[in-house]
């Protein structure tokens, strides 16, 4: 075990200095403590840690760009980031700086397993730069932003919503992602405006300041906009 780690450690440091284009390099590691369940081993077989190590690195630059961060001094100042892959309940989380994923999930998963991956991926990704207007941000926004990032990169499942469905602006996930789509499409980096926003604080005035209404009334002109 502790040989494998190490090996993984190596292949993570070539990575991030082909990213050179970034002066600042962050290192991604790989636990892969799953150890021999059936997740692990189909996680080790049908997806990989090098294929992992590129994934996260590639969905770093595709959140930065959604971001458009393009200047480190407006990222979050993240030097490594950890992907466990471990067997226990549910998709997956991020605290910080480390993304847990289920290997169990993974085991059980019918359909395209990669690209089911690299969705579980880029969203985990966005916990780990997103600004959380330090703690005030509603979790269903914190969520919806998420999933609008994997919505973007064309991960997203076919058992969400289509758009213009759901009950509230806020209800989270491909709800809020397709919610805020439609207020991308209103203003071109939308997105990434209210992110920039979020970095001190949250108030819900970001929506009017960015397009001129509430996000009550932009909920209604989306659902109007779909009949709904
Ligand atoms: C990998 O994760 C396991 C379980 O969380 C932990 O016990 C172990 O110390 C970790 N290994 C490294 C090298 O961080
Ligand atoms: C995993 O390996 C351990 C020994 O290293 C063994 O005791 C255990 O039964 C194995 N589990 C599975 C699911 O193969
Ligand atoms: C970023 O964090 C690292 C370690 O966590 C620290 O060494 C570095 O000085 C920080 N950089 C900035 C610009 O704050
Ligand atoms: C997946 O399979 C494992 C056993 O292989 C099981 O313990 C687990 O509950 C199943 N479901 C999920 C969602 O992990």
């Amino acid at each position: 075990m502790a040989n494998t780690l190490f090996s993984f450690s190596l292949l993570t440091l070539s990575l991030a200095a082909m990213h050179g284009t970034h002066a600042e390099a962050v290192e991604y590691v790989i636990n892969y403590s799953s150890g021999n369940s059936s997740g692990g081993v189909r996680f080790k077989k049908e997806i990989g840690v090098a294929n992992t190590l590129k994934t996260m690195s590639s969905a770093t630059n595709f959140i930065w760009d959604i971001f458009q961060q393009n200047n480190p001094s407006n990222r979050k100042n993240v030097t490594k980031v950890t992907l466990f892959i471990e067997n226990s309940d549910g998709v997956a989380f991020t605290v910080n700086n480390e993304i847990h994923v289920n290997a169990n999930y993974l085991g059980n998963y019918t359909g395209d397993l990669r690209r089911e991956f690299n969705g579980v991926v880029y969203h985990e990704m966005t916990h780990v730069w997103q600004w959380d207007g330090k703690g005030q941000t509603p979790g269903g926004l914190i969520e919806g932003v998420a999933d609008f990032v994997r919505l973007k990169a064309n991960y997203i499942p076919s058992h969400w919503v289509q758009p213009g469905q759901g009950n509230r602006w806020d209800q989270g996930y491909d709800v809020t992602a397709r919610f805020l789509d439609y207020c991308d499409g209103l203003r071109h980096g939308f997105v990434a405006e209210l992110n920039k926003k979020m970095r001190n604080s949250y108030n819900a005035g970001y929506f009017v300041k960015l397009l001129g209404k509430t996000v009550d009334q932009l909920w209604s002109d989306y659902k109007a906009k779909y009949g709904n």
